[in-house]
Order: structure tokens, then sequence, then C-alpha cells
């Protein structure tokens, strides 16, 4: 008896801390999705929570989501999300965190291809692309480079409100505390409106910024500026990629974590309270059969959008009910066809003297939007870009899946096509309301802030913020969570 009493006085001790709500860690954690929101997110929670919480990580395809490769002529190429911008600073501290490297940079020179002659190319001098751009489109040019720069600079202010463990329950909350009112109006107006609204001309809107954004969103310079200027940023810096393909980002930090993958497709999160504690209930589908399991914490890491829902995901005893997102995404087909480029088609009739790696196109061509002849995920040492005459792999971009006619358009001939069609983006259109990250006490929804801006390192930041979110309302500490004024906060907080 005796001995049973300090067993049983630390047992009452955690009932009573459990009742609290206090110092308990959550018991076990469920995140919806392994792309590189849910990969980040497992391994954030984690760090925050501590190695004893138990995450699983549902997964109904492949690790990696939208990061994602495929294999040509037994190399294999990227068939998702291609590069990064260099101040991607989570991603920067994931492949160092997982020993990975930046993949060699192979150079090859880029142009822009306006439907009968290219309207804009690289050259191998930088002075004389500058000279070249201002003989062109005059000031326009160094007044677009100032408004990115000025947005980025806000945008970074987010690592230091995370470093201080600052969180947000929403993408309004958010966008506000690093660009105040002026990010969240670039949410609500275009690019042209706000580029014009600085004095950069609409030829120069037309001929390059609309090259742009259609390569990097497959969407108009009448996109919302703010997810406008974060692409245009990873035009202007220098983009890296992973060795060994960008998806090892995802396995390695669900390694690192020894999170528990779980191959099945969430169907429904059901709530059920106890002593006032949510608990959710997550059911799930796989070959096997149906199942479901009770957590704490509940993240889901993937869009969940209205029309064509990809996920399929409801939601039960919530009141007021949790509502689906409206909206829906931009079909984004990629196309790795090997083959021997129709140079003529860009007008060089010899195909030994087609300079370019990389080909933008205003909407003129409509029916791809990128061109270019990339490297393999593996680099060697002895790699070299094929020479234009040669048969190369090339990854084509386009709103549709393409057809042979207009493979044989851009190709003299080619031995293999593959395509891998996605919902890309967000279709952005004027929304007037933001999804928000917490969609009930520990219910969050990461990809909420694809609603402002999609990439993979704007997916890191958003999972760096849900896995803080869910820590300060653990803990209840919520001095943390939507403060005002936060410059002023970190610059005096030491
Ligand atoms: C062709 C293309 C090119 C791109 N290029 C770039 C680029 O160059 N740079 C850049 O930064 N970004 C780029 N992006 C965008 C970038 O890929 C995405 O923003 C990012 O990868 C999204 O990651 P995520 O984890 O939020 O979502 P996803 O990667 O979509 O991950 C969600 C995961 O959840 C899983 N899932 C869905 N529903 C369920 C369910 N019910 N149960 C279980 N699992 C479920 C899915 O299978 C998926 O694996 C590109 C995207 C595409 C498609
Ligand atoms: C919002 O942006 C538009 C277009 O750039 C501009 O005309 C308007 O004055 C801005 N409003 C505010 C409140 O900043
Ligand atoms: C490709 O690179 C990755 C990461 O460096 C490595 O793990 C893998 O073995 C490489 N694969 C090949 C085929 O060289
Ligand atoms: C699993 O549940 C779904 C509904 O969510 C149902 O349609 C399906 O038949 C169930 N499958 C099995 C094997 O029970
Ligand atoms: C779903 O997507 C397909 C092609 O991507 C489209 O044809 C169809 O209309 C979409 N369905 C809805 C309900 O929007
Ligand atoms: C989603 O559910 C609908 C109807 O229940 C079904 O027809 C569709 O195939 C499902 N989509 C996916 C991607 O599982
Ligand atoms: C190549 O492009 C030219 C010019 O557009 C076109 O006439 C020709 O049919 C295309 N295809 C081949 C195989 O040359």
């Amino acid at each position: 008896m005796a001995r049973a009493a300090p067993l049983l006085a630390a047992l009452t001790a955690l009932l009573a801390a459990a009742a609290a709500g206090g110092d308990v860690p959550p018991g076990k954690i469920a995140v919806v999705g392994a792309g590189i929101g849910g990969s980040a997110v497992a391994h954030f929670l984690q760090q925050h929570f501590g190695p004893r919480v138990q995450i699983d990580v549902y997964e109904k395809g492949t690790v990696g989501g939208r990061l994602a490769t495929i294999s040509v002529n037994k190399q294999h190429y990227e068939s998702g999300a291609a590069s990064f911008h260099s101040l991607s600073l989570h991603m920067q501290d994931f492949v160092k965190l997982l020993g990975l490297r930046h993949r060699r940079e192979v150079v090859g020179r880029s142009a822009i291809f306006g439907g009968e002659h290219f309207v804009l190319e690289e050259t191998d001098w930088y002075l004389l692309n500058l000279f070249r751009l201002w003989w062109h489109y005059g000031i326009s040019f160094l007044r677009l480079q100032m408004w990115v720069e000025e947005v980025m600079e806000k945008f970074m202010r987010i690592y230091k409100y995370q470093a201080h463990g600052y969180a947000f329950s929403g993408v309004e909350e958010l966008l506000y505390s690093l660009g105040e009112a002026t990010f969240v109006n670039m949410t609500q107006h275009s690019v042209a409106e706000s580029l014009l609204q600085v004095g950069v001309t609409q030829r120069f809107i037309d001929d390059v910024v609309s090259a742009v954004l259609r390569a990097s969103y497959g969407q108009s310079a009448a996109m919302p500026a703010f997810a406008g200027a974060m692409s245009l940023a990873g035009a202007q810096g220098s983009l890296w990629s992973v060795e060994g393909g960008n998806k090892l980002v995802c396995s390695g930090l669900l390694k690192l974590t020894k999170a528990n993958v779980i191959h099945a497709a969430v169907t429904s999160v059901t709530l059920h309270s106890t002593e006032g504690k949510a608990l959710y209930q997550v059911a799930y589908e796989n070959e096997v059969g149906n199942s479901s399991e009770f957590y704490d914490i509940v993240v889901i890491a993937t869009p969940l959008h209205l029309d064509n829902s990809s996920s399929n995901l409801t939601f039960a005893g919530f009141h007021p009910p949790i509502d689906h997102v409206q909206g829906s995404f931009q079909p984004t087909v990629i196309s790795l066809v090997h083959g021997y480029l129709n140079s003529s088609y860009f007008g060089f009739p010899d195909p030994k003297l087609f300079p370019f790696a990389n080909i933008l196109t205003t909407d003129f061509p409509s029916f791809f939007c990128t061109l270019d002849n990339i490297c393999p995920v593996n680099i060697s040492a002895s790699f070299r870009r094929k020479q234009p005459q040669e048969a190369a792999v090339w990854r084509v971009q386009s709103p549709k899946p393409l057809f042979r006619t207009q493979l044989k358009t851009l190709f003299r001939s080619y031995y293999s096509v593959q395509m891998a069609e996605w919902q890309a983006h967000p279709l952005y259109g004027s929304r007037p309301t933001f999804p928000r990250f917490a969609l009930h006490d520990q219910l969050f929804y990461l990809n909420a802030l694809e609603w402002a801006a999609s990439s993979v390192e704007v997916m890191a930041v958003a999972a760096k913020n849900v896995a803080l979110l869910a820590y300060n309302r653990w803990y209840q500490d919520l001095d943390k969570i939507d403060q005002k004024d936060l410059m002023h906060k970190v610059k005096t907080e030491l």
C-alpha cells in the first residue's frame, strides 16, 4: 500500500494538470497531407512539443505532393515545383538540417517568345541586358525591381516574428503584421493596377511581367498584386533546387521527425468533447478498409476547395459548421518530352543556332506557357547541357494536355512524352475573405495561406505559423497570438 501512494499522487497530479489544460503536452497529433506543408508542420510540431508526442501523417498519394519527379530515359526530372528563391529561408534550413545539397547550376539563356518573334532575349553579358532593357522599356524595369524588393523586404519580417514565437490565426492578421494595410490591399488589387500606379508602363507589363506570371502561376497580370510580387521576386533572384529531387525534403523531414506515415485518404474529421476538451476523430480509408483514430490536434495540410475537391474531406459535429472553402485551382499540365526541338517554329531554321534553354511566352501562343531544356535531378560533374540540335528532355507547361498536333509543332520528332496533370495554384479571383488557419480550438488549416500566395516556401512559412499557433493555443500563451505592432515588440525583446 505504502509503495502505491507516490504513484497515486503522481497520477492525481497528472489528471489535475490535464483538467487545467495546463502543462501536459498533447498525446497525439494528426497531419493530413505529406507535401511540403504537412512534412514541415510535422517537423515544427515536434520541435515545439518535443519528441514524445506521436505524430501521424496521412497521405493518400505520394509523399511530396506537388514536389514530384518523373523518370525519362533512366534519369529523374522535376515534374512539379522546380525551383526556389535564394531567400527561401525555411527551405534553406531544411536542406542544411537534412544534409542535402543544392543542385549544381547549368547555365542556359532565357527568352520571352511573343508568338512570332522573341520580345526579350537574355544575352551572355549582364550589362548588355540591362542596357537593352533600358533601351526597350526605360525606367519600368527599375521601378518593377524596387516594387518587388519592397514587398520582399516586408515579407521577410515573418522569419523574425516566427523566431520570437509569434503566430497568427488568420491570413489577414499575418499579412497585416508584415505590410499593414498595403499588403492586405495588394491581395485585393491586380498586379497591373499596382504596377501602373508606381509608373511601370503597360508595354512592360504586357511583354515581360505577364510572361513571368504565366510561367509561374499560369495566370495574367489581372491576378492579385501580392501573389504576383512573390512570383516576380522568383524571377529576379537566383534560383536553386535540391540535388536528387526537391521531394527529398519532404521524405527527409518525415524521417527525421520519426512521424508515423499512414498511407490512407482521410474522409472526415469529427468533433467529440470530453470534459470541455476537444477531441478529434479522424476517419480514413485505404485498401484495407475504413478506420479511425482520436487526436488532440489536427492539421489539414492540403487544399480544401469546393469544386473538384481533390481532398474530399468533410467535417462533422462542429457548431457553427466548418464550411468548405469556395474557389478553384488552376489546372496545369507538365509534359516531359524527350526529343528534338522544332527550332523553325521559333524562327531559327538551323537548330544548331538556337540559343535558348528557357522560353517564356506572352499570351500569344496560348497553348503553352513555358518550354525548358531541363537537367536531371542528379547532375554529375561531367554533365553538360544538350546542344539544341541534339535530342534533349524538354519540360512544357501548358493549361491543358497537349494535342499531338501541338507536340508536332514544337518538336521535329520525339521518343517519349509523359504528362503530369496538377491542380497547381489557386485560381485567384476577387476574394473578399481569406480562409482562416484556425478552424476550431485545435483544428488547423495550413493551406489557407495559399490564397495569398502559393509557393513551396510560403507553405513552409504557413507550416511554422500553424505549429506555433497550435503550441501557443495549447499552453494558453495568448500574448503570442495575433499581436499588433510586432516590429516594435521584437526590437525590444532580447
Ligand atoms: C507544376 C507546378 C510547378 C510549380 N512550381 C513551383 C516552383 O517552381 N516554386 C515553388 O515554390 N512552387 C511551385 N509550385 C507550387 C508548389 O508546388 C506548392 O505551392 C506546394 O508544393 C504546395 O505544398 P502543400 O504541401 O501545401 O500541398 P501538396 O503538395 O498539394 O500536398 C498535399 C498532400 O495532401 C495529400 N492529400 C490530399 N487530400 C488528402 C486526404 N483526404 N487524405 C490524405 N492525404 C491527402 C495529397 O495527396 C498531397 O500529397 C508549383 C506547383 C506545380 C503543380
Ligand atoms: C489600394 O491599391 C489600389 C491600387 O494599387 C490603390 O488605388 C488604392 O489607393 C489602395 N488603397 C489603399 C487604402 O491603400
Ligand atoms: C541522387 O542524389 C541523391 C541526393 O544527393 C542521392 O541520395 C542519390 O543516391 C542520387 N542518385 C543517383 C542515381 O545518383
Ligand atoms: C468506407 O466508408 C465509405 C464512406 O466514407 C463507404 O462508402 C465505403 O463503402 C466504406 N468502405 C468499407 C470497406 O467499409
Ligand atoms: C473539374 O475539373 C475538370 C478538369 O480539370 C473540369 O472539366 C470540370 O468542369 C471540373 N468540375 C467542376 C465541378 O468544376
Ligand atoms: C470525391 O467524392 C466524390 C463523390 O463522393 C467522388 O465522385 C470523387 O471521385 C472523389 N474524388 C476523389 C479525388 O477521391
Ligand atoms: C516546325 O515549325 C514550322 C514553323 O512553324 C512548321 O512549319 C513545321 O510544320 C513544324 N514542324 C516540323 C516537324 O518541322
